[in-house]
């Protein structure tokens, strides 16, 4: 029987949109309807971004402050069968717009006890940001039954340098020794073979395997030394977006000067930082391996502990 399925998504250079659209492909080959719907906020977001307003957005971000979106298409609000949240982290959170759609009235009209697939597109930290999503689906009564995380799959400061460049330039392509920013083609490509087992899974009506046979399928890589990284990553932020956000209005002289300060901290802050957890995570792999692999278990799966 044909079935309906929405695919809700925000994207600033097109890589999420990209990425649904190979996910989707064997869905529609299989016949099944499938929607595509944007969600934007009402005041666009700059692509490429200045680097003040850039760390700006950090703040209010992190903090999942709601901002106003652009009404939904009446084609949102019919019922389907399943929903494909294509998302990406911003600041170890959901990006600002994904985040104030799941805490909007609309947004939970739309999820209310909707079978949901998340997929999100992003350098490599996501952890956190999928903790937080976990969360608002449960408020909005949803069901979370699978998750795919597409990653760039260079080296933790590589791709730091490689994604600035492109987010603050436009540029993504390989320059230098470096590899192109964001998630490789191939991988934006077999994003295909994900959509494969959805669609079996959507078929037969049957979600408790799917998280497996995705996992099978290679749709969540976590490193260690990302779990050490994000943990002290969500506790830093925490205190800097109040810090930052208690500095003055939006464009205040005394909020500048913050984000200047966060800025000029973070950036050495990661590079001190990863190789030094990535140590870490090396010596608890061998001293407290069972904590740091149930760690790394716990992000695999789809529940919220
Ligand atoms: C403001 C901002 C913050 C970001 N923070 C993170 C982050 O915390 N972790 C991460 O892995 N990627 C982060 N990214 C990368 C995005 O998740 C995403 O991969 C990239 O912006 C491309 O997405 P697009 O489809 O919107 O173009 C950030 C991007 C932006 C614009």
């Amino acid at each position: 029987m044909k079935k309906r399925v929405l695919m809700l998504y925000y994207s600033q250079s097109g890589q999420q949109l990209s990425i649904l659209q190979s996910l989707a492909a064997p869905l529609v080959a299989a016949g099944h309807d499938v929607k595509f719907e944007v969600i934007q906020p009402l005041e666009k977001y700059p692509f490429p971004w200045s680097a003040y307003t850039f760390f700006n957005a950090f703040p209010e971000t992190f903090q999942q402050k709601p901002l106003d979106l652009k009404p939904l298409t009446p084609a949102a609000f019919e019922p389907y069968d399943l929903i494909v949240l294509g998302y990406q982290p911003w600041f170890l959170s959901p990006s600002r717009p994904i985040g104030s759609f799941l805490q909007s009235d609309e947004g939970k009209r739309i999820l209310s006890n909707k079978n949901v697939v998340t997929i999100l597109g992003c350098r490599n930290m996501w952890l956190g940001a999928q903790e937080k999503v976990k969360r608002r689906l449960i408020d909005a009564k949803a069901h979370l039954r699978g998750h795919i995380a597409l990653v760039d799959r260079s080296g933790n400061l590589i791709s730091l340098i490689t994604i600035l460049r492109w987010l603050l330039t436009g540029k993504k392509g390989a320059f230098l020794f470096f590899p192109p920013a964001g998630v490789s083609e191939a991988d934006i490509r077999e994003a295909g073979k994900f959509g494969v087992t959805i669609t079996q899974a959507l078929e037969r009506n049957e979600y408790s395997n799917l998280q497996n046979d995705l996992l099978r399928q290679g749709a969540i890589e976590v490193k260690p030394s990302l779990v050490l990284l994000e943990k002290r990553g969500q506790k830093g932020f925490s205190v800097w977006s109040r810090f930052i956000a208690s500095g003055g209005s939006l464009h205040s002289t005394g909020r500048k000067i913050r984000v200047y300060t966060f800025l000029w901290v973070l950036l050495p802050a990661i590079f001190v930082l990863s190789p030094l957890l990535w140590t870490l995570s090396k010596i608890m792999l061998m001293t407290n391996r069972r904590q740091l692999s149930d760690e790394v278990s716990y992000y695999r799966q789809t529940s919220l502990r």
